[in-house]
């Protein structure tokens, strides 16, 4: 095998907590794991299966369970990757850190999801400012076996390159989707609402957030209206978008965004924690403790 690989991370600089970018990929050093690293997998896991119960999609449970994701040991991308490929033919492949935009929209467009072979460091339970092994594995690994959220992500990878070739505003426009859906999303089933997105499942705090604080609006998906508003990068989101199925998720944004894009460019964008008149509203948000400035 090649090389230990690096461990890339946002750098503190006197500018502030800068990201930095890996591009290659790696094998996954499963045997240089730490048993810190495991157990910081095993306190992760437990805690958020916990925490998940009643709060995730029990798709995202499910399919969890198919690939045999325990707290006993830190799974090795290998073997989930009997599972997943079997499954929906996408792969997991082993990356530093962040990948640039059109780096990471050429993996998913060819079914492979890159995910970041190091773990968080135990004081970091809580929170880390930056995709690691916890995140990547535990929260977006899982949907990858349900076939329409498949294929949806790797239609997102496509429009990406085709939405980078457009230009920023078009690339911002198609980031939010991302955010609001793959990271934030919710879900109406009869149970109520739930979780599925990767960036929720992925903290404690927000999960519970997410579906039970009265603080963020919860409103019903609408691309156009979700490709407008603005996002909280270091702080929980002030609304969350719900779909009702994730065939609904795909077959909306299954039409060319070329002319969406267009239309949006001379259109202003949504402060995050805005309802607007045409919202389908689940829940208005009290907007208690949300900090105003700072949005992406
Ligand atoms: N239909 C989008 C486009 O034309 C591609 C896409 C599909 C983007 C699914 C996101 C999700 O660019
Ligand atoms: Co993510």
């Amino acid at each position: 095998m090649n090389s230990q690989p690096r461990r890339v991370e946002h750098q503190q600089t006197d500018r502030g907590n800068i990201p930095v970018y890996a591009v290659g990929t790696v094998e996954q050093p499963w045997a240089s794991y730490s048993r810190a690293d495991h157990e910081v997998w095993a306190q992760l896991f437990r805690r958020q299966r916990e925490v998940l119960k009643d709060r995730a999609t029990r798709e995202f449970l499910e399919n969890q369970e198919r690939f045999g994701m325990s707290a006993d040991a830190i799974p090795k991308f290998d073997e989930l990757n009997q599972v997943l490929k079997k499954g929906t033919g996408w792969e997991i492949v082993g990356v530093e850190g962040l990948l640039p935009d059109q780096v990471f929209f050429d993996h998913l467009a060819h079914r492979r999801f890159p995910v970041t072979w190091w773990i968080r460091k135990p004081e970091q339970l809580d929170y880390i400012s930056e995709p690691d092994l916890f995140h990547d594995l535990f929260g977006h690994v899982p949907l990858l076996l349900n076939p329409v959220f498949a294929d949806y992500m790797q239609a997102y990878g496509l429009g990406g390159v085709k939405a980078h070739g457009i230009g920023p505003e078009a690339l911002m426009n198609l980031t939010r989707l991302y955010w609001y859906t793959v990271e934030f999303g919710l879900i109406n089933t009869p149970e109520g609402l739930r979780i599925y997105g990767s960036g929720i499942v992925s903290s404690k705090g927000e999960s519970v957030y997410a579906l039970e604080s009265d603080a963020p609006n919860r409103l019903g998906f609408d691309l156009e209206r979700i490709m407008r508003t603005r996002y909280k990068i270091d702080t929980y989101q002030q609304t969350y978008f719900v779909i009702d199925s994730f065939e609904q998720l795909f077959e909306a944004t299954r039409p060319d965004f070329s002319p969406i894009y267009e239309r949006l460019a001379s259109l202003a964008a949504f402060p995050a924690g805005d309802v607007q008149p045409a919202d389908r509203v689940f829940h208005r948000g009290t907007g208690e403790g949300w900090v105003k400035s700072g949005d992406v």
